[in-house]
């Protein structure tokens, strides 16, 4: 299978990721969210043939999708399956004890979006399943969207979707749900439409996106995720070594944010970024998906 007759994942911000990560020749670096490998290959580059590059994802599949990309590349390649929170072990596996970089790029690829039977997307009908990783034992999206209370529907897309319909969604769901169970992406994606005020629906985004975006936080426990994993990154880094992150979500970044400036202010990190980086108005407009990319980098001093 090649990867090429996918829809490509546009890497977000591919320059300033490089120049923040600063890779030596020859060094080893960690892309702990490898997608489609876009960074990842950058990385590789940078490193030069005697670096070393791990690649981490959660999603087999778009793993097994890098490898082949990958084979042929002349540095040394590891690519590992699992979640970033746990980079700590994954490199204690291969026999690393710190690395020179660490790249965490949140979030899905367009490759998973566009996989309806992953269920991720409000616009192609698909199981409401949402997983990144389907082995991990985690509950899917219909799992959630059927057995949580109305309060605790609501207060999920109030928090990860700010969705300020929340209340409505929640009920919606609640009274659907009554008659028959929500299964498919297609159902809920309806049921929210339904549920929102008409003018509402004619802003930029679709009305569903917040929904949807809340059911996937939770599903796959991003924010416990990104807590955990920046904790590990850090850890891993070589005094000089540099961690780059990108989010999308304002509560995403916010705990990036705070995280380095607990580390800036014990001084076993120095903040690369006084603000965030955003993307150039040029890659906005030919790539959407950075809009709201918000990039932070850190460097460990000790
Ligand atoms: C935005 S995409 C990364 C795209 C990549 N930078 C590229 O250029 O192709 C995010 C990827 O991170 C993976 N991911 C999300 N959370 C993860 C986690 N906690 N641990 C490992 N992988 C994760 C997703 O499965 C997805 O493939």
């Amino acid at each position: 299978m090649s990867i090429d007759k996918f829809l490509p994942h546009i890497p977000v911000m591919p320059q300033e990721a490089l120049e923040l990560l600063r890779l030596p020749q020859g060094g080893v670096a960690v892309d702990g969210t490898l997608g489609l490998g876009g960074h990842a290959l950058l990385m590789a580059q940078a490193l030069g043939p005697r670096g070393h590059l791990i690649g981490i994802d959660r999603d087999l599949t778009s793993l097994n999708l890098v490898k082949e990309k990958f084979k042929d590349l002349k540095l040394k390649v590891d690519l590992s399956s699992g979640n970033f929170r746990d980079i700590g072990q994954i490199l204690e596996k291969l026999g690393i004890s710190a690395v020179d970089g660490v790249l965490l790029d949140f979030g899905i690829s367009s490759f998973q979006l566009d996989d309806a039977k992953r269920g991720f997307s409000f616009q192609l009908d698909g199981p409401l399943d949402m997983r990144m990783d389907a082995s991990s034992g985690l509950k899917t999206a219909a799992e959630f969207v059927n057995t949580l209370k109305e309060n605790e529907l609501e207060k999920i897309i109030w928090e990860f979707g700010e969705e300020r319909f929340a209340r409505r969604i929640a009920a919606a769901i609640v009274m659907q749900r009554a008659k028959a169970k929500i299964i498919r992406t297609k159902d809920l994606a309806d049921i929210v439409l339904r549920a929102l005020p008409r003018g509402y629906t004619r802003g930029r985004i679709h009305p569903a996106t917040r929904t949807f975006q809340a059911l996937r936080i939770v599903v796959n426990e991003e924010l416990e995720s990104v807590s955990l994993g920046l904790e590990a990154a850090f850890k891993i880094l070589k005094p000089g070594g540099r961690l780059c992150v990108i989010s999308f979500h304002s509560l995403e970044d916010r705990i990036v944010k705070n995280k380095f400036k607990s580390l800036n202010f014990t001084e076993e990190g120095l903040i690369l970024t006084k603000r965030p980086w955003e993307a150039s108005q040029e890659e906005t407009t030919s790539n959407s998906r950075s809009r709201s990319a918000k990039m932070r980098a850190i460097e460990r001093i000790k």
